[in-house]
Protein backbone atom coordinates (compact mmCIF):
# COMPACT_ATOMS: atom_id res chain seq x y z
CA UNK A 1 0.00 0.00 0.00
CA UNK A 2 0.83 3.61 -0.93
CA UNK A 3 -0.21 6.86 0.73
CA UNK A 4 -1.66 9.35 -1.60
CA UNK A 5 1.62 11.34 -2.22
CA UNK A 6 3.56 8.63 -2.85
CA UNK A 7 0.95 7.22 -5.29
CA UNK A 8 1.62 10.67 -6.97
CA UNK A 9 4.99 10.94 -6.60
CA UNK A 10 5.30 7.50 -9.11
CA UNK A 11 2.58 8.16 -11.49
CA UNK A 12 2.88 11.89 -12.58
CA UNK A 13 5.35 12.81 -15.20
CA UNK A 14 4.52 16.20 -16.74
CA UNK A 15 6.93 19.01 -16.84
CA UNK A 16 8.26 19.92 -13.35
CA UNK A 17 6.79 16.81 -11.30
CA UNK A 18 9.52 14.92 -9.95
CA UNK A 19 9.50 11.72 -11.95
CA UNK A 20 8.86 13.37 -14.88
CA UNK A 21 12.26 14.82 -14.80
CA UNK A 22 14.00 11.80 -13.35
CA UNK A 23 12.71 10.27 -16.22
CA UNK A 24 13.41 12.37 -18.74
CA UNK A 25 17.25 11.79 -17.82
CA UNK A 26 17.35 8.06 -19.85
CA UNK A 27 16.75 7.88 -23.68
CA UNK A 28 13.38 6.20 -24.25
CA UNK A 29 12.33 4.41 -27.73
CA UNK A 30 9.18 6.56 -29.02
CA UNK A 31 8.55 4.89 -32.04
CA UNK A 32 10.30 2.92 -35.26
CA UNK A 33 12.28 4.51 -38.02
CA UNK A 34 10.26 2.73 -40.98
CA UNK A 35 7.50 4.74 -39.74
CA UNK A 36 8.86 7.72 -41.44
CA UNK A 37 8.97 5.06 -45.01
CA UNK A 38 5.75 6.66 -45.83
CA UNK A 39 5.38 9.51 -43.99
CA UNK A 40 7.79 12.63 -42.95
CA UNK A 41 5.70 13.59 -39.51
CA UNK A 42 3.41 12.45 -36.93
CA UNK A 43 2.68 14.53 -33.59
CA UNK A 44 3.54 12.53 -30.38
CA UNK A 45 2.76 13.48 -26.91
CA UNK A 46 5.30 12.21 -24.33
CA UNK A 47 5.86 12.80 -20.57
CA UNK A 48 2.44 15.30 -21.11
CA UNK A 49 4.00 17.40 -23.69
CA UNK A 50 2.95 18.26 -27.46
CA UNK A 51 5.42 17.82 -30.06
CA UNK A 52 6.23 16.79 -33.72
CA UNK A 53 8.37 13.83 -34.67
CA UNK A 54 9.46 14.44 -38.22
CA UNK A 55 11.68 13.17 -40.86
CA UNK A 56 13.27 15.62 -43.05
CA UNK A 57 14.66 15.64 -46.77
CA UNK A 58 18.08 14.55 -45.99
CA UNK A 59 16.73 11.92 -43.77
CA UNK A 60 17.57 13.69 -40.11
CA UNK A 61 14.83 12.74 -37.74
CA UNK A 62 13.58 16.28 -35.48
CA UNK A 63 11.59 16.10 -32.60
CA UNK A 64 10.70 20.01 -32.07
CA UNK A 65 7.51 21.62 -29.80
CA UNK A 66 4.04 20.82 -31.83
CA UNK A 67 3.86 24.81 -31.55
CA UNK A 68 4.94 27.72 -33.85
CA UNK A 69 6.89 29.75 -32.30
CA UNK A 70 5.92 32.55 -34.36
CA UNK A 71 1.71 32.50 -33.60
CA UNK A 72 1.43 28.95 -32.19
CA UNK A 73 0.01 27.12 -35.36
CA UNK A 74 0.41 23.37 -35.44
CA UNK A 75 3.55 22.28 -36.73
CA UNK A 76 2.20 18.86 -37.16
CA UNK A 77 0.51 20.52 -40.27
CA UNK A 78 4.07 21.76 -41.64
CA UNK A 79 5.92 20.27 -44.01
CA UNK A 80 9.56 19.31 -44.37
CA UNK A 81 12.34 20.75 -45.89
CA UNK A 82 15.70 19.69 -46.84
CA UNK A 83 16.77 20.49 -43.35
CA UNK A 84 13.92 21.19 -40.66
CA UNK A 85 10.73 21.31 -40.69
CA UNK A 86 8.42 24.49 -41.56
CA UNK A 87 5.26 26.05 -40.89
CA UNK A 88 2.64 25.94 -43.18
CA UNK A 89 0.76 29.41 -41.85
CA UNK A 90 3.92 31.84 -42.33
CA UNK A 91 6.38 29.27 -43.94
CA UNK A 92 9.23 29.75 -40.19
CA UNK A 93 11.44 27.24 -40.45
CA UNK A 94 13.09 25.46 -37.67
CA UNK A 95 16.03 22.49 -38.01
CA UNK A 96 16.47 19.71 -35.30
CA UNK A 97 18.14 21.76 -32.72
CA UNK A 98 14.82 23.99 -32.90
CA UNK A 99 16.85 26.51 -34.08
CA UNK A 100 15.14 28.73 -36.62
CA UNK A 101 16.86 28.83 -39.52
CA UNK A 102 14.52 31.00 -41.99
CA UNK A 103 11.73 33.76 -41.55
CA UNK A 104 10.52 34.66 -44.98
CA UNK A 105 8.92 37.70 -44.39
CA UNK A 106 11.18 38.87 -41.59
CA UNK A 107 14.14 38.28 -44.22
CA UNK A 108 12.62 39.94 -46.92
CA UNK A 109 11.75 43.06 -44.89
CA UNK A 110 14.73 43.23 -43.03
CA UNK A 111 17.69 41.35 -44.18
CA UNK A 112 19.71 41.53 -41.45
CA UNK A 113 16.72 40.33 -39.43
CA UNK A 114 17.89 40.42 -35.63
CA UNK A 115 14.53 38.37 -34.69
CA UNK A 116 15.64 35.05 -36.28
CA UNK A 117 18.82 34.90 -33.84
CA UNK A 118 16.65 34.90 -31.08
CA UNK A 119 13.92 32.70 -32.00
CA UNK A 120 14.53 28.88 -30.68
CA UNK A 121 11.80 26.10 -30.22
CA UNK A 122 11.91 23.65 -28.00
CA UNK A 123 13.45 20.26 -29.25
CA UNK A 124 15.27 16.53 -28.18
CA UNK A 125 17.87 14.80 -30.14
CA UNK A 126 16.54 11.69 -31.49
CA UNK A 127 18.62 8.69 -32.33
CA UNK A 128 18.03 5.61 -34.73
CA UNK A 129 19.03 2.10 -33.12
CA UNK A 130 17.48 -1.13 -33.57
CA UNK A 131 15.03 0.31 -35.97
CA UNK A 132 13.51 2.19 -32.53
CA UNK A 133 14.07 6.16 -32.74
CA UNK A 134 14.50 7.08 -29.30
CA UNK A 135 14.91 10.55 -27.90
CA UNK A 136 16.06 11.89 -24.48
CA UNK A 137 14.43 14.80 -23.12
CA UNK A 138 16.54 15.63 -19.91
CA UNK A 139 19.61 18.20 -19.00
CA UNK A 140 22.33 17.92 -21.53
CA UNK A 141 24.63 16.86 -21.97
CA UNK A 142 23.08 13.25 -22.06
CA UNK A 143 23.90 10.38 -21.72
CA UNK A 144 25.08 7.89 -24.25
CA UNK A 145 22.55 5.70 -25.67
CA UNK A 146 23.22 2.06 -24.59
CA UNK A 147 23.82 -0.51 -27.27
CA UNK A 148 22.20 -3.63 -25.75
CA UNK A 149 22.84 -7.23 -26.88
CA UNK A 150 20.21 -8.22 -29.29
CA UNK A 151 20.69 -4.59 -31.36
CA UNK A 152 24.07 -6.33 -32.55
CA UNK A 153 22.49 -10.07 -33.26
CA UNK A 154 23.02 -10.87 -36.91
CA UNK A 155 20.63 -12.90 -38.64
CA UNK A 156 17.38 -11.98 -36.99
CA UNK A 157 14.23 -10.96 -38.23
CA UNK A 158 13.08 -7.71 -35.89
CA UNK A 159 10.01 -5.82 -35.60
CA UNK A 160 8.03 -3.30 -33.90
CA UNK A 161 5.08 -3.09 -32.62
CA UNK A 162 3.00 0.03 -30.84
CA UNK A 163 -0.15 0.46 -28.98
CA UNK A 164 -1.88 3.51 -26.99
CA UNK A 165 -2.66 2.08 -23.70
CA UNK A 166 -5.27 4.15 -21.86
CA UNK A 167 -3.75 4.39 -18.44
CA UNK A 168 -1.00 5.62 -16.14
CA UNK A 169 3.02 3.97 -17.17
CA UNK A 170 3.80 3.19 -13.49
CA UNK A 171 1.17 0.10 -13.37
CA UNK A 172 2.26 -1.10 -17.11
CA UNK A 173 5.75 -1.07 -15.45
CA UNK A 174 4.87 -3.13 -12.23
CA UNK A 175 4.04 -5.74 -14.45
CA UNK A 176 7.73 -6.38 -15.43
CA UNK A 177 8.35 -7.71 -11.87
CA UNK A 178 5.38 -9.71 -11.54
CA UNK A 179 6.59 -13.35 -11.91
CA UNK A 180 3.09 -15.03 -10.73
CA UNK A 181 0.72 -13.47 -13.27
CA UNK A 182 1.98 -15.86 -15.70
CA UNK A 183 0.78 -18.83 -14.46
CA UNK A 184 -2.78 -17.04 -13.54
CA UNK A 185 -3.36 -14.41 -16.11
CA UNK A 186 -1.41 -16.34 -19.19
CA UNK A 187 -1.68 -19.75 -18.54
CA UNK A 188 -4.73 -20.54 -16.47
CA UNK A 189 -7.06 -17.74 -18.23
CA UNK A 190 -6.09 -19.13 -21.76
CA UNK A 191 -6.86 -22.26 -20.47
CA UNK A 192 -10.29 -21.30 -19.72
CA UNK A 193 -10.51 -18.93 -22.55
CA UNK A 194 -10.60 -22.13 -24.70
CA UNK A 195 -13.57 -23.48 -23.02
CA UNK A 196 -11.52 -25.99 -20.45
CA UNK A 197 -11.73 -26.41 -16.76
CA UNK A 198 -8.33 -27.70 -16.17
CA UNK A 199 -5.65 -28.79 -15.39
CA UNK A 200 -4.48 -25.71 -14.33
CA UNK A 201 -0.72 -24.92 -15.22
CA UNK A 202 2.14 -25.58 -12.72
CA UNK A 203 2.09 -23.44 -9.49
CA UNK A 204 4.94 -21.26 -8.60
CA UNK A 205 6.94 -22.82 -5.70
CA UNK A 206 9.25 -19.73 -5.15
CA UNK A 207 10.12 -16.60 -6.37
CA UNK A 208 13.24 -14.63 -6.33
CA UNK A 209 13.74 -10.50 -6.41
CA UNK A 210 18.03 -9.12 -7.46
CA UNK A 211 18.83 -5.69 -8.39
CA UNK A 212 21.17 -5.87 -11.30
CA UNK A 213 22.85 -2.50 -12.43
CA UNK A 214 20.51 -1.70 -15.31
CA UNK A 215 17.57 -3.21 -13.34
CA UNK A 216 16.09 -5.52 -11.57
CA UNK A 217 15.67 -9.71 -11.97
CA UNK A 218 12.95 -11.71 -11.01
CA UNK A 219 13.60 -15.80 -10.50
CA UNK A 220 10.85 -18.19 -10.50
CA UNK A 221 11.00 -22.05 -9.39
CA UNK A 222 7.08 -23.72 -10.91
CA UNK A 223 6.62 -27.41 -9.86
CA UNK A 224 8.31 -29.65 -12.37
CA UNK A 225 10.27 -27.05 -13.33
CA UNK A 226 14.16 -28.67 -14.16
CA UNK A 227 17.15 -28.40 -12.07
CA UNK A 228 19.19 -25.65 -13.18
CA UNK A 229 16.11 -23.96 -14.80
CA UNK A 230 17.73 -20.39 -16.22
CA UNK A 231 14.20 -19.06 -15.18
CA UNK A 232 15.50 -19.87 -11.76
CA UNK A 233 19.31 -19.35 -12.47
CA UNK A 234 18.93 -16.08 -14.59
CA UNK A 235 15.68 -15.07 -14.67
CA UNK A 236 13.67 -12.21 -16.42
CA UNK A 237 14.50 -8.72 -16.32
CA UNK A 238 12.58 -5.41 -15.01
CA UNK A 239 14.88 -2.92 -17.66
CA UNK A 240 14.95 0.43 -15.13
CA UNK A 241 13.18 2.73 -15.96
CA UNK A 242 11.09 2.15 -18.44
CA UNK A 243 11.55 -1.14 -20.42
CA UNK A 244 11.07 -5.03 -19.52
CA UNK A 245 13.83 -7.63 -21.18
CA UNK A 246 12.96 -11.27 -22.18
CA UNK A 247 15.94 -12.13 -24.21
CA UNK A 248 14.31 -12.25 -27.37
CA UNK A 249 11.88 -9.32 -26.92
CA UNK A 250 11.91 -6.03 -25.04
CA UNK A 251 8.53 -4.17 -23.92
CA UNK A 252 8.40 -0.52 -22.72
CA UNK A 253 6.22 1.56 -21.51
CA UNK A 254 6.42 5.18 -22.38
CA UNK A 255 4.68 7.84 -20.43
CA UNK A 256 2.44 9.54 -23.06
CA UNK A 257 1.04 11.80 -20.19
CA UNK A 258 -0.10 10.67 -16.72
CA UNK A 259 -3.24 8.98 -17.89
CA UNK A 260 -2.03 7.18 -21.00
CA UNK A 261 0.71 5.08 -22.06
CA UNK A 262 2.78 4.04 -25.61
CA UNK A 263 3.55 0.43 -25.38
CA UNK A 264 6.76 -0.23 -27.69
CA UNK A 265 7.60 -3.58 -28.01
CA UNK A 266 10.65 -5.06 -30.37
CA UNK A 267 10.84 -9.06 -31.01
CA UNK A 268 13.87 -11.01 -32.40
CA UNK A 269 13.94 -14.36 -34.19
CA UNK A 270 17.22 -16.22 -34.96
CA UNK A 271 16.87 -17.54 -38.37
CA UNK A 272 18.25 -21.02 -38.60
CA UNK A 273 21.19 -21.79 -39.45
CA UNK A 274 20.24 -23.21 -43.06
CA UNK A 275 18.56 -19.76 -43.56
CA UNK A 276 22.11 -17.74 -42.60
CA UNK A 277 23.45 -14.87 -43.86
CA UNK A 278 19.69 -13.22 -43.44
CA UNK A 279 20.10 -9.74 -43.54
CA UNK A 280 17.06 -7.53 -43.08
CA UNK A 281 16.63 -4.44 -45.21
CA UNK A 282 13.79 -3.01 -43.38
CA UNK A 283 12.69 -3.21 -39.44
CA UNK A 284 9.00 -2.89 -39.76
CA UNK A 285 6.82 -1.24 -37.55
CA UNK A 286 2.68 -1.83 -37.23
CA UNK A 287 0.15 -0.88 -34.73
CA UNK A 288 -1.55 -3.03 -32.79
CA UNK A 289 -5.13 -2.97 -31.66
CA UNK A 290 -5.95 -3.63 -27.96
CA UNK A 291 -9.80 -3.51 -28.48
CA UNK A 292 -12.67 -5.91 -30.11
CA UNK A 293 -15.65 -4.15 -32.39
CA UNK A 294 -17.64 -4.97 -29.74
CA UNK A 295 -15.81 -2.19 -26.84
CA UNK A 296 -14.12 -4.99 -24.58
CA UNK A 297 -10.36 -5.36 -24.63
CA UNK A 298 -8.71 -8.22 -26.75
CA UNK A 299 -7.25 -10.95 -24.87
CA UNK A 300 -6.16 -13.80 -26.84
CA UNK A 301 -2.51 -12.80 -26.89
CA UNK A 302 -0.07 -12.41 -24.27
CA UNK A 303 0.75 -8.50 -24.25
CA UNK A 304 -3.04 -8.14 -24.67
CA UNK A 305 -3.97 -10.07 -21.41
CA UNK A 306 -1.48 -7.68 -19.59
CA UNK A 307 -2.71 -4.50 -21.21
CA UNK A 308 -6.40 -5.70 -19.55
CA UNK A 309 -4.67 -5.85 -16.13
CA UNK A 310 -2.90 -2.29 -16.93
CA UNK A 311 -5.93 -1.10 -17.81
CA UNK A 312 -8.49 -2.97 -15.32
CA UNK A 313 -6.46 -0.86 -12.49
CA UNK A 314 -8.54 2.52 -13.60
CA UNK A 315 -6.37 5.24 -15.51
CA UNK A 316 -4.33 6.07 -12.24
CA UNK A 317 -4.19 2.86 -9.71
CA UNK A 318 -5.23 3.66 -6.39
CA UNK A 319 -2.52 1.99 -4.71
CA UNK A 320 -3.91 3.01 -0.89
CA UNK A 321 -6.49 0.42 -1.49
CA UNK A 322 -4.10 -2.08 -2.87
CA UNK A 323 -2.96 -5.40 -0.54
CA UNK A 324 0.71 -6.39 -1.24
CA UNK A 325 1.74 -10.13 -0.09
CA UNK A 326 4.60 -12.45 -0.70
CA UNK A 327 4.42 -12.21 -4.40
CA UNK A 328 5.15 -8.78 -4.37
CA UNK A 329 7.97 -7.80 -3.18
CA UNK A 330 9.49 -7.09 -6.54
CA UNK A 331 7.20 -4.13 -6.64
CA UNK A 332 8.12 -3.22 -3.56
CA UNK A 333 11.25 -2.86 -4.28
CA UNK A 334 10.94 -1.35 -7.32
CA UNK A 335 8.87 1.40 -5.86
CA UNK A 336 11.66 2.06 -2.93
CA UNK A 337 14.67 2.10 -5.39
CA UNK A 338 12.64 5.09 -7.56
CA UNK A 339 11.46 6.92 -4.47
CA UNK A 340 15.83 6.78 -3.53
CA UNK A 341 16.50 7.64 -6.93
CA UNK A 342 14.14 10.41 -7.47
CA UNK A 343 16.73 11.53 -3.73
CA UNK A 344 19.49 10.74 -5.37
CA UNK A 345 19.21 12.58 -8.35
CA UNK A 346 18.67 16.11 -5.71
CA UNK A 347 21.94 15.18 -4.47
CA UNK A 348 23.66 15.53 -8.28
CA UNK A 349 23.38 11.94 -8.71
CA UNK A 350 23.60 10.34 -12.15
CA UNK A 351 20.43 7.79 -12.47
CA UNK A 352 20.80 4.37 -11.98
CA UNK A 353 22.03 2.73 -14.59
CA UNK A 354 23.08 5.83 -17.23
CA UNK A 355 26.33 5.70 -19.21
CA UNK A 356 28.25 8.36 -19.72
CA UNK A 357 31.75 6.35 -20.93
CA UNK A 358 31.10 6.09 -24.91
CA UNK A 359 33.25 2.74 -24.88
CA UNK A 360 30.87 1.41 -22.19
CA UNK A 361 27.80 1.83 -24.24
CA UNK A 362 29.29 0.39 -27.64
CA UNK A 363 28.10 -2.89 -26.28
CA UNK A 364 25.56 -3.97 -23.19
CA UNK A 365 25.13 -7.25 -22.35
CA UNK A 366 21.62 -8.00 -20.32
CA UNK A 367 20.83 -11.17 -18.34
CA UNK A 368 18.82 -12.94 -20.58
CA UNK A 369 17.67 -16.58 -19.66
CA UNK A 370 16.94 -17.95 -23.10
CA UNK A 371 20.51 -17.22 -24.54
CA UNK A 372 21.11 -19.91 -26.26
CA UNK A 373 18.42 -19.61 -28.37
CA UNK A 374 19.41 -16.35 -29.39
CA UNK A 375 22.03 -17.05 -31.36
CA UNK A 376 23.29 -17.89 -34.83
CA UNK A 377 24.14 -21.24 -36.17
CA UNK A 378 21.08 -22.93 -34.54
CA UNK A 379 19.83 -25.25 -37.17
CA UNK A 380 16.18 -26.54 -38.13
CA UNK A 381 17.25 -30.27 -36.19
CA UNK A 382 17.92 -27.88 -33.16
CA UNK A 383 14.84 -25.91 -33.65
CA UNK A 384 13.12 -28.80 -33.82
CA UNK A 385 14.44 -30.22 -30.03
CA UNK A 386 12.74 -26.67 -28.57
CA UNK A 387 9.21 -26.64 -28.09
CA UNK A 388 9.45 -22.79 -27.17
CA UNK A 389 11.04 -21.84 -31.08
CA UNK A 390 8.49 -24.20 -32.94
CA UNK A 391 5.61 -22.45 -31.18
CA UNK A 392 7.21 -19.13 -32.20
CA UNK A 393 7.20 -20.49 -35.93
CA UNK A 394 3.61 -21.41 -35.67
CA UNK A 395 1.85 -18.32 -34.10
CA UNK A 396 3.09 -15.21 -33.08
CA UNK A 397 1.75 -15.12 -29.70
CA UNK A 398 2.54 -11.42 -27.93
CA UNK A 399 0.14 -9.25 -29.50
CA UNK A 400 -2.90 -9.37 -31.76
CA UNK A 401 -3.00 -7.99 -35.30
CA UNK A 402 0.36 -8.88 -36.76
CA UNK A 403 0.37 -7.73 -40.52
CA UNK A 404 0.01 -10.27 -43.11
CA UNK A 405 2.87 -8.67 -44.89
CA UNK A 406 4.73 -9.33 -41.68
CA UNK A 407 3.99 -12.82 -41.58
CA UNK A 408 4.80 -12.96 -44.62
CA UNK A 409 8.38 -11.66 -44.07
CA UNK A 410 8.73 -13.78 -41.19
CA UNK A 411 8.20 -17.13 -42.85
CA UNK A 412 10.33 -16.39 -45.83
CA UNK A 413 13.32 -15.68 -43.47
CA UNK A 414 13.05 -18.17 -40.98
CA UNK A 415 12.45 -20.78 -43.90
CA UNK A 416 8.48 -21.69 -43.24
CA UNK A 417 4.95 -21.83 -44.46
CA UNK A 418 2.27 -20.10 -43.19
CA UNK A 419 1.50 -23.04 -40.33
CA UNK A 420 5.37 -22.92 -39.25
CA UNK A 421 6.13 -25.88 -41.32
CA UNK A 422 9.57 -26.10 -42.45
CA UNK A 423 9.71 -25.64 -46.49
CA UNK A 424 12.57 -28.06 -46.61
CA UNK A 425 10.90 -30.42 -44.33
CA UNK A 426 8.01 -30.02 -46.97
CA UNK A 427 10.57 -30.62 -50.15
CA UNK A 428 11.95 -33.92 -48.63
CA UNK A 429 8.44 -35.23 -48.16
CA UNK A 430 7.09 -35.02 -51.79
CA UNK A 431 7.86 -38.59 -53.29
CA UNK A 432 10.12 -38.30 -56.55
CA UNK A 433 8.17 -39.34 -59.21
S1 LIG B 1 2.44 30.67 -37.03
FE1 LIG B 1 4.03 29.50 -37.84
S2 LIG B 1 4.96 30.78 -39.28
FE2 LIG B 1 3.36 31.96 -38.45
FE1 LIG C 1 2.36 -10.91 -18.68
Amino acid sequence: MLTKEKNELLTRVGPGTEMGEYLRRYWTPIGGASEFDDKDMKPIRLFGEDLVLYKDMSGTFGLVDRQCPHRRADLSYGFVEKTGIRCNYHGWLMDESGQVIEQPFEDTANPKNPLREKCKIKAYPVKELGGLLWTYMGPLPAPELPVHEPFARKNNFVHVALSDIPCNWFQCQENSIDPVHFEWMHDNWSIRQKGDLGPYATKHLKVAFDEVEHGFVYRRVREGQPDGSTLWTVGRMFLWPLGFYLGGHYEWRVPVDDENTLSVTWFSSQVPAEQEPYIQKRIPTWHSPIKQPNGRWITSHVINQDIVAWVGQGIISDRTKETLGASDRGISMIRNRFFEELEAVKQGKDPKGTIRDPETAKFVDLPNANRDIYRSGLTRAEFKKNPQLMNGLKRFPFLAGLPVEIREEFNRAMGVDENGEFLADKAAKVPAE
